[in-house]
This record gives C-alpha cells, structure tokens and sequence, in this order.
C-alpha cells in the first residue's frame, strides 16, 4: 500500500485533500492522471451498462436529497454503525476497528453513530431546512422510477443506472482510498418481476465478475462472499460481496444485492393495493405509487437487482493490479503500472529526440493534434527532450505507447513506438500510426 500511496501522489493520481491546512480525514483528490484514470473506470462501467444494453437507461441525480426519501428508505433508522470511546486515549473507533492497543476495560459501552451529513438549505439554520447528502446514488433511482418509465416507455425487466458522489460519516475513515467520507459510486437498479428475481441475481453476479477482468483484475484476487442473514442490510433477500485482496488485507470490492419490493414498496402511497411483500412502513407522504400493472389490471411492485461498486476501491484494485516491479537485469528494475490500455491515463505519448529541434518538434505535434483526433483519451507531446527520462515516467503511470520523432522520421515519416509492456521497439509509418493505437485500445 505504501508503494501504491508514494507512486499516486508523485505522479499526480491522488492528493490528500486540503493537504496545505493539514487535510481533512477521509477525502482525497484526485490530480491531472487521476482524473483520468477515474473518468476511464467510469466509462467502462457506463459503456458495459448503458450502451451494451439497451434495457438500462442512465440518470443523474441530486447529491441533495428531502429527509422524506431516507426515512422511507429507512437510513434514518438503519444507516449507523456501533462507536465506542476509549477513555484512555480519548479516541473514537467504530466498535469492530478498535485498535489492539486500546484496553477492553477502556472502552465505553457501544452507542450507534448514524453515517449521514445534513447541511442547511436555504438561509434559515433553524434545524427544520435541512437536507442529507445522499449516502448511496440508489435511492433517486428509486424515486425517478416513474419518471423514467413514463419518458422512455421501458416494461419489466429493465434497469436504471447511475454514477455519483455519494457521502458518509464514517467514523474510522482508513486505507487510503478505501475507506473515505466522500466516494463516487456506480449502481445499477434493475427492475424484475418477482420470481425471476433470482435468477436475474445470479446472472448480474456473472456478469460483474466479467467485467472485472476485462478492466485488468482477475477472477483469482476476486472471492464471493454470501452475506449471511444476520448481516444482511434492511431491504435485502440475500446479497453477494466480490470481496478483493486489497493490500490491506481482504475486503468488499462490490456488493450486489436482491433488494426485493422493499424501497418502491416503500417510497409508494396506496401500498396497500400494491402486493408488497417486504415489510415496508405506511408512506403518508409520497404522491406516487412506484408499481406496474399487470393486463388484468392488478398492481405489483418490481423486485430490484442491484449491483453497486464505489470508484475508490475499483481504482485502488485496479492500480494494485497493474503495478510491477520489474528486474532489468544488471541491478537495474523499472516500475511499470500494467493498465489495461482502456484505462491508462494517457493513451500515447510523443517525445521529440531533441527538444530545440523546430522541424522534429513540428512533426511531433502534427502526430499528436493527428492522433488526438481519435477521441480515445489523452495524447501527450513530451517535450523534456530525455528519451530515458520519459520512459520511465510513462511506465510508471501505464503509457502504452511512446512515440519517439528522430531525424530520420522527417525524412521517411516514421517513427520508433515502444510498446510499455514488452519495451519492444517498431517502426511505424505516420499514415499507420492511428490504426496501431486503435489496436491497442481495442484489443
Ligand atoms: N446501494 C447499496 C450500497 O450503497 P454498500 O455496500 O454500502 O451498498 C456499495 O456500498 C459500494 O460502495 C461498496 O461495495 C464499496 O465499493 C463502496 N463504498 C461504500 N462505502 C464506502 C466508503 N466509505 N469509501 C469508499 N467506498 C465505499
């Protein structure tokens, strides 16, 4: 984890948030290849849900939400964790973190902490204008539900998906990025008729693994963990951790639950002509039923399938993944962060031999307003004129290409591409150039 930690913060991936007044726990940022890396996790995960399936429909809600929706989502009971104090060191744990050296007979009895931020809205602080950031996207989803339907049309089975900030209090904020306040989140809420709930769970269970390994983690550092009854959250039937051996130790990656009727069923009025089988609270409030209606005219609430998995900690697994230490013989080793090319934070990168030299400078960024063109992501002109240098530093943040413009290419319109992983040299014409990348990416 350390190795992982020095190499985001000295190329700029990751940064202790509010570092110069001494940081905030909890919250990072992310810096210019972070950013990059992060849009890309993004993409994938949209790209896999939204554009390969044309029965799940994107959204982008509100980070503020009405208390209304997290009582009847049952956060405002539910959504804490036991904290205990330790009179000797005066420090606060969430009661199964509790350090060794902290003494049992210390500690004070455990008292539930719940995990939402409220923040006033509007310029009353009177304590009744108040709103929740959003612990988990899911919920909008679920109050969209009809919107959704109604603008698009969709019937059973269909999903809605959505990435986005979501925010907790968590009292022990720790392993770098894997435990914060403030994460993104990428959910997906698939809506199922009851009865084939179970089925539809098993498959998403499937196809989340898949997705892992095409973004560079393999089903071997993945294991599934059935969550038992007494662990199970509120709203679910059963829910299936992809648990990952981070550095840290192992720990949830994504949880991917059978949620049942129990959040439509919950934010409906007239849920007594719905069928809901979950035990949800009368709903005084709501002024929609969030059901379908059968032929017959009967109504039914959809089950719901949810995959959910946080940006943070596919970044860290993916980084931990792809980050090697590689022996070059002669005392000589290289790091090299393995990405998947879709995920690199910058696709290629084109370096001047010499860096004062007009014509061979000209001709590098003619290749990189040509290349950028592509749309694939990020194309770098690297002007430090220090091949050996720029190497180094593209291994290290997963460049797959470096593109090096010499003499000889202004003459022949050739240049020498060195692939990141196999260090392998080739010359490639200009005109051939796009399609090597595209091959690259796409592979
Ligand atoms: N909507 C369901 C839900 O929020 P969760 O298991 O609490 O379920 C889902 O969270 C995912 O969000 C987790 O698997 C994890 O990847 C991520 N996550 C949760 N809390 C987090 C935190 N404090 N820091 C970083 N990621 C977190």
């Amino acid at each position: 984890m350390d190795e992982l930690v020095s190499l985001c913060k000295r190329r700029g991936l990751i940064y202790q948030s509010s570092d110069i007044y001494g940081g905030l726990q909890g919250v990072y940022d992310f810096g210019p290849l972070g950013v990059e890396l992060k849009n890309n996790i993004k993409k994938a995960w949209w790209d896999s849900m939204i554009y390969q399936n044309d029965d799940i429909e994107g959204l982008d809600s509100a980070i503020l939400t009405n208390p209304l929706v997290l009582k009847y989502s049952g956060h405002e009971d539910t959504f804490s964790d036991p904290m205990v104090d330790c009179k000797s060191c005066g420090l606060r744990f969430r009661a199964d973190q509790v350090p060794d050296a902290c003494k049992e007979e210390d500690l004070t009895e455990p008292r539930q902490f719940n995990l939402m931020f409220k923040t006033n809205v509007g310029p009353l602080e009177d304590g009744e204008s108040f709103a929740y950031l959003r612990p988990e996207t899911a919920q909008q989803i679920f109050t969209n539900f009809k919107n959704v339907v109604d603008s698009t049309s969709k019937s059973l089975p269909f999903g809605i998906a959505q990435i986005g900030k979501a925010f907790r209090n968590e009292i022990t904020p720790r392993n770098f990025i894997f435990r914060v306040r403030e994460f993104e989140q990428m959910e997906l809420e698939y809506f199922v008729k009851p009865g084939t709930d179970e089925d539809i769970h098993n498959s998403w269970v499937q196809k989340r693994l898949k997705w892992w390994v095409d973004q560079g983690v393999p089903m071997e550092s993945i294991t599934l963990y059935e969550v038992p009854d007494k662990e199970l959250a509120h709203y679910s039937k059963r829910t299936i951790d992809l648990m990952y051996k981070f550095p840290h130790g192992v720990e949830e990656l994504e949880g991917i639950a059978n949620r049942t009727d129990f959040d439509l069923g919950s934010h409906s009025k007239k849920q007594e002509d719905l069928n809901i089988k979950s035990d949800v609270s009368e709903n005084k409030d709501s002024n929609s039923k969030l059901a379908v209606q059968e032929e017959n005219g009967e109504w039914f609430v959809p089950y719901v399938i949810e995959p959910s998995a946080g940006v943070e900690r596919a970044f860290l697994a993916i980084i931990n993944e792809a980050y090697n230490v590689e022996d070059l013989g002669d005392a000589k080793s290289r790091i090299v962060l393995k990405l998947k090319p879709h995920l690199a934070p910058i696709k290629a990168a084109v370096i001047p031999l010499k860096k004062n030299n007009e014509e061979i400078v000209s001709f590098a960024k003619l290749i990189k307003e040509h290349m950028q063109k592509l749309g694939l992501g990020r194309i770098i002109l690297e002007n430090t004129g220090n091949i050996g240098k720029s190497y180094r530093k593209h291994d290290e943040i997963g460049t797959p290409l470096c593109i090096t413009v010499d003499f000889e290419s202004l003459d022949d319109k050739s240049v020498t591409v060195r692939d990141r992983d196999s260090m392998k040299q080739t010359r490639v014409k200009f005109e051939k150039l796009n399609d090597f990348l595209l091959n690259i990416i796409k592979s």
